[in-house]
């Protein structure tokens, strides 16, 4: 069932845990994602980064394909279908197409413009009935042309974008998009801390979510992370399941070639990363809670 997120996440907030935000890519993607979070009873996100949205022909097209899918699978379950890193156009866009919930990224902006934007954009969705992330700090590496620096927020900007209010808050604590380097210095858990003080109630949202070892997963929800979000990883179990049945020439046994089959594996592997973090996030079975 399409719904905003902002119920969600209050819940996870209170309940200690994380739903997860799965980006989509096309339609095996989405798939994938729904019937896992159907199957395991779990609130879910579909993220749709500007690019990705641009690569499905249009958020009009995405916002289509992912209302039929969830009504043609029966899907229950809490989905809201999110905006990723959103420019201010990107955001109306959505809110036009029948997005249910969008972020606003004005984190390169200086900070009374991310406010006086951010501000704006909350009165419109509000009205409307969608949720609103919102971003201080940035996070760092590339993600579909969105570049960050990857500074830690500053707790005291975190409370007056939360204060907008905001229905979650994305803040930079050290985390990247994309896979981590080897010299990574880890999650700035002091930060996250000052944030959750200076915010109190605010589902915090931890973005680049491939790669962050169990245990700093674990300490970021304690310490009021409620989305987190997940992009590259099911990119990397789709790419190694195409390539292992290629490789092992299945594509040239009998009709092995059909993309009903050759894609097949890839959406196999995105299930099983999803569900590997749905249980990190402790959010299966919370669907109805
Ligand atoms: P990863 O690609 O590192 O999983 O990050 C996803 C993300 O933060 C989407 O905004």
């Amino acid at each position: 069932m399409l719904v905003s997120a902002s119920e969600m996440l209050k819940k996870a907030k209170a309940g200690h845990y994380a739903v997860g935000q799965f980006n989509i890519n096309n339609l095996e993607w989405t798939k994938s994602v729904l019937l896992t979070a159907q199957e395991l009873q779990s609130p879910v996100i579909l993220g749709v980064s500007e690019g990705a949205g641009k690569y499905m022909t249009g958020f009009k097209t995405v916002a289509a394909m992912v209302k039929a899918m969830d009504e043609e699978l029966g899907i229950t379950v809490p989905v809201a279908l999110h905006l990723d890193h959103g420019s201010y156009e990107g955001c109306y866009k959505c809110i036009k197409a029948g997005f249910t919930s969008i972020m606003f990224d004005g984190s390169h902006y200086p900070i009374e413009e991310n406010i006086a934007k951010t501000q704006e954009l909350v009165a419109v969705a509000h009205n409307l009935g969608l949720s609103i992330e919102a971003e201080v700090g940035s996070i760092g590496g590339e993600e579909d042309g969105v570049v960050g620096a990857g500074e830690c927020a500053d707790p005291d900007e975190c409370k007056a974008i939360a204060d907008l209010g905001v229905d979650m808050l994305a803040a930079g604590i050290g985390n990247i998009h994309g896979k981590y380097p080897e010299n990574w210095a880890g999650l700035s858990f002091d930060t996250l801390d000052a944030i959750q003080q200076k915010t109190g109630e605010m589902p915090l949202v931890l973005h680049g979510g491939t790669g962050i070892p169990e245990d700093m997963i674990k300490k970021a929800i304690s310490l009021g992370v409620a989305k987190i979000n997940v992009n590259t990883e099911c990119q990397l179990s789709f790419a190694a399941a195409t390539r292992e049945y290629i490789e092992a020439g299945k594509d040239q046994q009998g009709k092995g070639f059909d993309p009903r089959k050759l894609l097949a594996p890839g959406a196999e592997a995105i299930k099983a990363t999803v569900k590997e973090k749905m249980e990190l996030f402790g959010s299966i079975g919370k669907a109805f809670e």
